[in-house]
């Protein structure tokens, strides 16, 4: 799904939310629970710590939590929101939609939404989607949340997984821009279902509907062939990267900020070093957060916005990959 270059309303990002549960599971709460070690755990992936919800948290909790900071941040009253746009694999039920929960949370009286599902490129396709919404002048305020509540599928028995993934939301205010040139200049997306058998969650679908034969056999959690994965990743994440550069005549060196999906250190590092990032430019906070699926994108622009390393004015690239698999980048001049 590549877009034109020629469109008259811009979309921009105005502000962005976050929402992290106060627990912390480290490597070392990990290593009482299965046969691992935080020596291996870091130097394969770079994480030392995540966030895990408590009872009472879960998505549309995490969701709400990251808009109410972003409508405030913003200055923004919640009946002028137009879409609201919750990419999850973790909805709270299969359905009602996790948007459908957050909209009467939040109050938001003249809106509508949805759930989007693409696993780690969900923040992606969902700004993707929402900056074409804002392109074609049907909506002026949309908020997109990635938020993931992995531990709810995770199999705190299985070494290869549970060490790897983390719970979190950030949420985006998407609108048009005023000011030439600042926003969202491009955006790729695209699925691969070629991958759909490397990373899933076997049962609690139509295909296989739950009973006690799914659950005893562990089929409602996250499975995934690691070694897979990571070469599909990192060639996929790259991919995608230099794709939206070379569209728009740039190349690696262009790039002020580059804040890709966060699933494993060594894969980010890897992209960086195809794309000929400098590290310095590489937002990376999988060190104490791990894999928030949906999360990672958004929690990264917050970061990066808190602590200055995003400035006005700076290309910025984002870029996904996922299970599905699903890719997918969009390039920035960042308006605020
Ligand atoms: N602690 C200690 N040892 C572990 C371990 C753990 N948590 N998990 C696996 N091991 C062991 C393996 O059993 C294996 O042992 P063996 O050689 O005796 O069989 C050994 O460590 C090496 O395992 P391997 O799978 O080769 O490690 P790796 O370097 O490929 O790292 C992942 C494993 C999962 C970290 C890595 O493959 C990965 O990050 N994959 C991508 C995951 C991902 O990004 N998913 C989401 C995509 S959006």
């Amino acid at each position: 799904m590549n877009r034109s270059n020629h469109r008259p309303i811009l979309a921009k990002i105005s502000g962005v939310g976050h929402y992290m549960p106060e627990k912390v599971l480290t490597n070392h709460d990990l290593e009482k629970l299965v046969d691992t070690n935080d020596e291996w755990i870091v130097s394969r992936t770079g994480i030392s710590e995540r966030r895990i919800v408590a009872d009472g948290e879960f998505t549309s909790h995490m969701s709400v939590n990251a808009i109410n900071e972003l409508l405030e941040t913003t200055d923004t009253d919640v009946s002028e929101i137009d879409v609201i746009i919750v990419a999850t694999v973790t909805p709270d039920r299969l359905f009602p939609s996790t948007a459908c929960l957050v909209q009467e949370k939040i109050g938001a009286k003249n809106c509508w939404g949805f759930d989007l599902s693409a696993a780690c490129s969900g923040f992606v396709f969902g700004l993707n989607t929402a900056s074409r919404f804002v392109e074609s002048g049907a909506y002026k305020k949309i908020i997109v949340v990635g938020v993931d509540t992995m531990s709810s599928i995770m199999n705190y028995k299985d070494r290869n997984t549970c060490i790897l993934f983390g719970d979190g939301a950030g949420a985006v205010l998407v609108e048009p821009s005023e000011e030439e040139g600042f926003g969202i200049i491009d955006s790729l997306s695209s699925i691969d279902g070629s991958g759909a058998e490397h990373l899933y969650m076997p049962a609690g679908g139509s295909e296989k509907p739950a009973s006690h034969e799914t659950v005893d056999a562990d089929e409602h959690y996250l499975h995934q062939d690691g070694k897979k994965v990571y070469i599909d990743a990192v060639r996929g994440m790259a991919d995608i990267s230099i794709k939206i550069l070379e569209k728009n005549g740039l190349n690696g060196e262009d790039i002020d900020l580059f804040i890709p999906h966060q699933a494993n250190k060594r894969i980010i590092d890897s992209t960086a070093k195809r794309l000929k990032i400098d590290s310095s430019k590489v937002v990376i906070n999988i060190g104490s957060y791990g894999n928030t699926t949906a999360g990672t994108i958004p929690l990264g622009l917050y970061d990066a916005v808190q602590d200055g390393r995003l400035k006005k004015g700076y290309v910025t690239v984002l870029a996904a990959f996922g299970a599905g698999y699903t890719l997918g980048s969009t390039l920035l001049k960042w308006a605020y």
